[in-house]
């Protein structure tokens, strides 16, 4: 079993034979890929991954082992692409709801992504005197929220591990020689783990940025590179197009783009996917999203948000693409009880599993947007383990590179991020801009 593409709902607005037409057509950029001859091609060291990292998993383990072994408690600092994709992984598989008397689990914590005091208070009240371990992530090793988590929160590990300990419990993911981060960790002696100079964040979750903090929370990370050397073998390295989910994928969402559908809603029926929808915004947005191009990505948790964003979705302007991330089985079994007076009138679904009544919502609300005039692309996912979810963010990269060679954009800078940050600095009186 594996990820899997359905296109059958988006036929009423672009027929089968124009995607697979313009998957063929694609194949020439799915090569450039490949052979790195296309745009922004000192940036494609992600490809190679799934191969790659399989080196660096019993390394990852051992540091995520002694990390686990000293302290209750990890937090890692980090922001962007220096985040998102091991967030994303952690909180698929994590119960949603944390079992506190589960001593096993250890807990990781995430921080470097806001500049909020309250947020700030609060994980430093949270935290109070315990010993935690910190993974401070960042390739520049200069991004403004990061470095200013990291400040604090050292100051407070600084209190609560005994100072001859200090730096085994600090974890620099960094470049290999430039940038305060990599200074500050050889001077201190933190251990560290490389980000590769040709890989930019949002492709970067397969290295040790997404991996150590997966492993931390005691994930299988060998699992989750198998997963994406499995998709590697049917996108990466399959030229045939009505069998390549990411050629397919990439020839339907530009297709639509060209007929008017400018945004595209990554939806889940699983909470626990709310992170995967955070991850691909960064990886489609910031890809795809230049010189007055692009889709944009959205993202909707359902059946929640049909509350609230069903109403726009069914009815508003008809410049949705929905992409449904389908989760096939269950890690868990529920049946809905009887009740003997039946006041909610539920009684006619007692015994059935939440999963089958969640199942015949997603089939209700694809049927009723496409009625409304809104394409649906369905991503199946057979169970949501590590190896499925390695498959998942391999495939969306892969597919995400050759959307943006479609669209005529270089999928792997971001010139336009400096903008606000330039602001900022200067508002805020930073001397040698
Ligand atoms: O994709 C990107 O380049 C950004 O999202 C960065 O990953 C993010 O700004 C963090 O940068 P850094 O790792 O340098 O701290």
């Amino acid at each position: 079993m594996q990820i899997d593409i359905e296109l059958t709902n988006c036929s009423r607005f672009v027929s089968e034979n124009e995607v697979v037409e313009e998957a063929v057509k694609s194949i020439h950029h799915l090569e450039a890929l490949v052979k790195r001859t296309g745009p922004g091609n000192s940036f494609l060291g992600w490809l190679d991954l799934p191969e790659e990292s399989s080196l660096l998993t019993e390394k990852i383990n051992a540091t995520a082992e002694e990390l686990r072994s000293q302290a209750p408690v990890t937090v890692v600092i980090g922001i962007g692409g220096s985040y998102l994709g091991a967030r994303a992984v952690i909180e698929s598989l994590r119960p949603p709801i944390p079992l506190n008397d589960n001593k096993q689990q250890h807990e990781v914590l995430f921080a470097g992504q806001n500049i909020s005091e309250d947020f700030h208070s609060s994980l430093l009240a949270y935290l109070g005197d315990k010993p935690f371990n910190i993974i401070v992530i960042s390739k520049s090793g200069t991004t403004t929220e990061p470095a200013i988590a990291f400040r604090i929160l050292k100051k407070q590990l600084e209190n609560n591990v005994p100072a001859s300990r200090l730096n085994k419990h600090i974890i620099a993911i960094t470049d290999s020689e430039k940038g305060a981060l990599r200074l500050l960790a050889d001077r201190e002696g933190y251990a560290t783990y490389i980000i590769p100079d040709d890989i930019g964040g949002r492709y970067s979750v397969l290295t040790p940025v997404g991996l150590l903090p997966i492993a931390v929370a005691g994930y299988n990370i060998s699992e989750f590179i198998e997963g994406a050397k499995h998709m590697a073998a049917i996108t990466r390295d399959n030229k045939i197009a009505d069998s390549n989910p990411s050629l397919l994928y990439a020839a339907v969402r530009n297709l639509l783009y060209k007929k008017g559908k400018l945004i595209e809603i990554l939806v889940n029926y699983e909470p626990s996917m709310h992170f995967i929808a955070e991850w691909w915004k960064q990886l489609f947005g910031e890809s795809e999203g230049k010189e007055g191009k692009g889709i944009f990505p959205a993202a909707a948790d359902l059946t929640t948000d049909l509350h609230s964003l069903g109403q726009y979705m069914q009815d508003g302007e008809r410049i949705l693409i929905e992409t449904v991330l389908s989760v096939k089985s269950q890690r868990s079994e529920l049946t809905i009880p009887p009740d003997y007076e039946n006041l909610d009138k539920l009684n006619y679904i007692a015994g059935k599993r939440l999963s089958e009544v969640n199942s015949k919502a997603e089939e209700g609300t694809i049927m009723a947007h496409v009625e409304g005039g809104v394409p649906v692309i369905r991503i199946i996912i057979p169970l949501i383990n590590e190896r499925y979810l390695g498959q998942l963010l391999y495939f969306f990269e892969i597919s995400c590179a050759i959307s943006g060679y479609i669209l005529g954009v270089n999928p792997f800078d971001q010139p336009g991020v400096e903008a606000y940050k330039k602001n900022m600095f200067r508002l805020l009186g930073k001397e040698n801009q």
